[in-house]
């Protein structure tokens, strides 16, 4: 079983998509074992983007994701890494395929609803960076 980080981000929730990327989540059979709603600073922002932080959207991105509240999710299951980034769609909304969160209801590179760890050693850093171990119920 494999863990992963989820976030709907500042345009996810204001934009009233929580419900729609849970029920995406429970279609797909894959659990939510940790969620909670925070609203980041712009530091807590950059300290979870630190990897991108020579990228030249480094400021944009952490100063959108520091913009309003997000929810962060665990979830596992069977390769959930991929299978999640499989419902998310690709980064760029215009590449992402038919039927996935980002092809559906994005709008922007920086503004595409959902973020999801790429790799099992990112998904452990991601996952302990917002929940300790009592907060995750698996
Ligand atoms: P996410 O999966 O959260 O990881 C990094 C984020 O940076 C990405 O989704 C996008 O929201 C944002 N971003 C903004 N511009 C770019 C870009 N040119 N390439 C990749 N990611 C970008």
């Amino acid at each position: 079983m494999e863990r992963t980080l989820s976030i709907i981000k500042p345009d996810g929730t204001s934009r009233g998509l929580i419900g729609e990327v849970i029920k995406r989540l429970e279609e797909n059979n894959i659990k939510i074992i940790a969620a909670k709603m925070i609203h980041m600073t712009k530091k807590q922002a950059q300290g979870f983007y630190a990897v991108h932080k020579e990228r030249p959207f480094f400021d944009s991105l952490t100063d959108f994701m520091s913009s309003g509240p997000v929810v962060v999710m665990a979830l596992t299951g069977e390769n959930v890494i991929p299978r999640y980034r499989e419902l998310m769609g690709a980064t760029d909304y215009r590449k992402a395929a038919e039927g996935t969160i980002r092809k559906d209801f994005a709008t922007d590179i920086e503004k595409n609803i959902v973020h999801g760890s790429d790799a099992p050693e990112t998904a452990a850093f991601e996952i302990s960076y917002f929940f300790n171990s009592f907060e995750i119920v698996a």
